[in-house]
């Protein structure tokens, strides 16, 4: 059979384009009206960069509302993914200008996040969430006591089965606010996969509560909202997520699965030093998930109904 010749990947530049957007990863340039491009880092592999815009064409197709994704270009040394423009700025740039909108935005952000979880998604086109944060706790082992990495197990593996599409890292800076069609739109979908709510819940908690404990001033770096602020939209995203009676304990399950999180990101950085991580792990033991008297047993006997 004639072999299809692959398709020439194209290459573009970014000189003289509008840098609209900074990130761990990468930077967003406007390109035209139409489209943006986010540029990773030089050294991230361009399965990396397809991942991601696969991933948000996936999304698009089982009904998230986010942008449109385009093609994979070489930036220079860099690759890039090219995504359709939305008119519209982060709820947290949005909640900056408007602070009297906070609670009614954090509302609006539980109803987004219920929604999204009632998507249902083909298991064979997204990451199994849960399996993942399995993996991290089996790279995490020889770190860890026999009862740490048991713990740690038993709040993943006590899941029940879900397929619910989880968006990983959601927070005001990875939702843009259109005001001309008053829509929220996700963005930054590199997380996204399927599995149960709480591991989207134990995510948004770590960034909007958990890491603000110990160091609130670190907050608007994150996020790009004060401490307090994402503390207030962190009650409304709950409170309208859950019924009243079940807020107390929904919080509490929110937070086990943000302490384990935290406890796994020496995995997620990349060549961490051995002296760095038992460092890191000692905080944990002392006050986080690590410590004895940090209790799993509501997650092991949830009560609440996703
Ligand atoms: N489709 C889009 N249309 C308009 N602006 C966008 C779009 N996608 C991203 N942006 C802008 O670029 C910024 C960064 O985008 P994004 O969150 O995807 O990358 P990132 O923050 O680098 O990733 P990470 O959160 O993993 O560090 C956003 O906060 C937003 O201001
Ligand atoms: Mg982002």
């Amino acid at each position: 059979m004639e072999k299809v010749p692959e398709k020439k990947m194209r290459e573009l530049s970014v000189a003289g384009c509008e840098m609209i957007g900074e990130g761990a990863v990468g930077k967003v340039y406007r390109l035209d009206d139409e489209t943006i491009i986010k540029v990773f880092a030089p050294g991230v592999p361009l399965e990396v960069v397809q991942e991601e815009k696969n991933i948000a064409k996936n999304a698009l197709v089982a009904g998230v509302p986010t942008a449109i994704s385009f093609d994979v270009v070489k930036v220079g040394e860099s690759y890039g993914a090219v995504y359709e423009m939305l008119r519209a700025k982060t709820l947290s740039a949005f909640i900056k200008e408007n602070p009297e909108c906070a609670a009614e935005m954090g509302k609006r952000m539980g109803r987004l996040l219920k929604d999204l979880h009632k998507i249902d998604v083909d298991t064979n086109k997204f990451v199994d969430v849960r399996g993942l944060f399995k993996e991290r706790v089996r790279r995490m082992e020889k770190f860890l006591s026999k009862e740490e990495t048991d713990k740690l197990m038993a709040v993943y593996d006590c899941l029940d089965s879900r397929k619910a599409i989880i968006h990983g890292d959601f927070h005001p800076k990875n939702i843009m606010y259109s005001e001309k069609t008053d829509e929220l739109l996700f963005i930054d979908l590199a997380d996204m996969g399927f599995g149960h709510p709480l591991l989207d819940l134990g995510a948004t908690c770590l960034v909007m509560e958990l890491f603000g404990r110990t160091t609130p001033e670190r907050t608007p770096h994150f996020i790009g909202l004060e401490y307090k602020t994402t503390l207030e939209i962190w009650e409304n995203i709950l409170s309208e997520y859950f019924d009243e009676n079940d807020i107390k304990e929904a919080k509490i399950l929110a937070e086990i699965y943000g302490q384990a999180k935290f406890t796994l990101f020496p995995v997620i950085i990349p060549h961490m030093p051995k002296n760095d991580v038992m460092g890191f792990l000692m905080g944990a033991r002392a006050r986080g998930f690590l410590n004895k008297d940090f209790d799993i047993t509501p997650a092991l006997k949830p009560t609440v109904k996703f």
